[in-house]
């Protein structure tokens, strides 16, 4: 045997070597009594004369080679290290988006900013006085039962009084008004969640509402119809109208419940002849609106004889499934985190 084809053997078992894939057995294999190492260190009786010292050397190349191979990947094993094999292709890791809720909320925040709105948040864990007594319902009032409260188990604030979690953004009316100074003019959009002991396939415990508060001087009731309607042309597209009707609430005088024209019949209730499926009567009741009552105006601080306000506010869980085209017959799927539902939006 010649020293090249020594070589190439060496070359061979080398190659061969780092096709393992695993420690087991492997000193066994190349380095035991019958191992692959023994078996070509035979051969260098056959390696002529004038080359065999150059074999000899070799030869413990490659054994000293395949001890500290193996030695590592036995290390390998006992630090429970995975065999990395830096040839394979990567992992793509999964790219998510943005929740459909998170993307209404951004394009609601964008329809009122290019009007002069500005986007604030306030606290979802408040005072009651935030919640209720500054918009004009005292403790014990019964007008305070239509919102499902949560009760925070905290010590009472001596004016605020208990901690809730917030039923509605109506909290952030006063709260506004306080952090321009009770100085208007007051544009406000403000976005948060919501929390009441309701659940159902229209309700969900955490919930979002957005609340518009507008306060200047000389403001009035169509003020806030044509925002109301500008809202129902930019958000469910061109024709759609909005209309609004007698209602009651504490903080607002007089209050209306607002509605959109449904966007299957076209407001008429009906389709081909028969009762519109969607809505039943040609409009989908979205929220509560209203003219800023005086006692909200000084709670924040601010002359009802001078400046007048209107409100608005509802769920943005509602207002978006009625979109066109969504069909979502349940919102709690919105928070099932079912990804073959999310990947839809
Ligand atoms: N906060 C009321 C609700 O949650 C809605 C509302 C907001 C009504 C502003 C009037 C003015 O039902």
């Amino acid at each position: 045997m010649t020293l090249d084809e020594l070589k190439d053997q060496i070359k061979t078992i080398q190659l061969q070597f780092e096709t393992e894939t695993s420690a087991e057995g492997l000193r066994t294999k190349y380095l035991g009594k019958k191992g692959l190492f023994n078996l070509l260190a035979k051969s260098i009786g056959k390696v002529d004369l004038d080359s065999r010292v150059k074999a000899g050397q070799q030869l413990n190349f490659l054994k000293a080679y395949l001890n500290n191979k193996i030695t590592q990947k036995e290390r390998q094993v006992q630090a429970n290290l995975p065999w990395l094999d830096f040839t394979l292709p990567g992992l793509k890791p999964k790219v998510g988006h943005v929740h459909p809720i998170s993307q209404a909320m951004a394009e609601i925040t964008g329809i009122f900013e290019r009007i002069g709105f500005t986007r604030v948040r306030y606290p979802e864990v408040d005072w009651d006085w935030y919640v209720f007594e500054s918009l004009n319902m005292p403790p014990n009032h019964p007008a305070r039962d239509e919102w499902e409260t949560f009760f925070v188990d905290t010590p009472v604030d001596q004016k605020k009084g208990k901690l809730v979690l917030t039923t509605h953004t109506s909290n952030g009316q006063v709260r506004e008004m306080e952090r321009l100074g009770s100085q208007p003019p007051i544009r406000m959009i403000n976005i948060a969640r919501c929390y009441r002991r309701q659940q159902d396939a229209t309700h969900t415990q955490m919930f979002h509402q957005f609340e518009g508060l507008v306060v200047d001087k000389g403001i009035n009731i169509q003020h806030l119809k044509g925002t109301l309607d500008y809202f129902a042309q930019e958000f469910y597209g061109p024709g759609t109208k909005s209309r609004i009707r007698p209602f009651h609430f504490q903080f607002t005088e007089p209050s209306f419940e607002v509605d959109f024209s449904c966007h299957i019949c076209g407001g008429t209730g009906q389709v081909d002849g028969n009762k519109c499926k969607f809505c039943k009567s040609g409009w989908h009741e979205v929220g509560g609106a209203g003219m800023v009552h005086p006692n909200v105006l000084k709670a924040g601080g601010i002359d009802p004889e001078v400046y007048t306000g209107f409100a608005f506010g509802w769920g943005v869980e509602r207002t978006y499934t009625l979109k066109e085209g969504l069909n979502i017959d349940d919102i709690r799927l919105l928070y099932s985190g079912d990804l073959r539902f999310l990947e839809q939006f």
